[in-house]
Parts: C-alpha cells; structure tokens; sequence
C-alpha cells in the first residue's frame, strides 16, 4: 500500500470521525461481517430528506474503521437516498487505494448499515463480493 494512503487510512483508524452516539436519532441500524464478526452500528439524524448527523460505533478492523470515518464525512449533508443507494465503487473511489476481493466487505460494513437504517434491507451495497 503507498505511505500516504496507508498513513490517511490509519490516521482516521486511531482517530475516527463522527464515532459515537448520537441522541436522538430517527434512523438506526447495526451490522456485521459474519466473515469475521466485526460489527458497525450507525444512528442517523434527518432533516428536510437529508442526513442532518449520523455517529457510527462498533469495533473491526483497520479498513473497516477507517472506510467508515472517511464515509461519514461525506454522508452528513447528503439525501437520504441518494446515501441509501451508494455502491462499493464510491466507498473504493473515497478510500483511494486498491482492496482485495476479501478485504471489499471491511471496506463496505458501514455501508450496510447505512442502507439497512434508511431501507430496512441489511443486504451488502452493489459491488460487494464474497
Ligand atoms: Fe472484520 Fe475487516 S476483518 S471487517
């Protein structure tokens, strides 16, 4: 992995963004990767059809950690559905660095949450893979 991506990766991992509870919420869902049991939970606060907050917590790691620190800086603000439908090739394209066919479910955890809070349905976003 290059330095500068690795070193942007483990800065949000030892300091994420956005982590935490978030009280009152409208929205909440929590998730797993049942490839290694690593869990992300996502409370959503909406104003106006937007993501007004949104905190993130759970424990997994590195990618998954760092994947959802990065996602949330970009979500808050964003349509409620238009965040429902992001895909894996937004999460990569944010990350910036080449993930593994195994690795793609860290990466995208956070997403499903996300999804599983706005649609009800806890399936992995489009592009993930086994
Ligand atoms: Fe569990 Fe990455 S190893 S989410």
């Amino acid at each position: 992995m290059d330095d500068l991506y690795r070193d942007f990766i483990l800065e949000h991992y030892k300091r994420p963004r956005n982590f935490g509870e978030l009280e009152p919420h409208d929205l909440e869902a929590h998730e797993y990767n049942p490839l290694c049991g690593d869990e992300i939970g996502v409370q959503i606060k909406v104003a106006d059809g937007k993501i007004a907050d949104l905190r993130f917590n759970g424990h997994g790691c590195a990618i998954s950690q760092a994947a959802a620190s990065i996602a949330t800086e970009e979500l808050i603000g964003m349509d409620v559905e238009e965040a429902a439908k992001l895909d894996a090739d937004w999460m990569l394209a944010l990350l910036g660095i080449d993930i593994s066919a195994t690795r793609r479910k860290c990466a995208l955890l956070l997403l499903k949450a996300l999804r599983h809070a706005i649609t009800g349905d806890g399936s992995w976003p489009v592009g993930a893979t086994d």
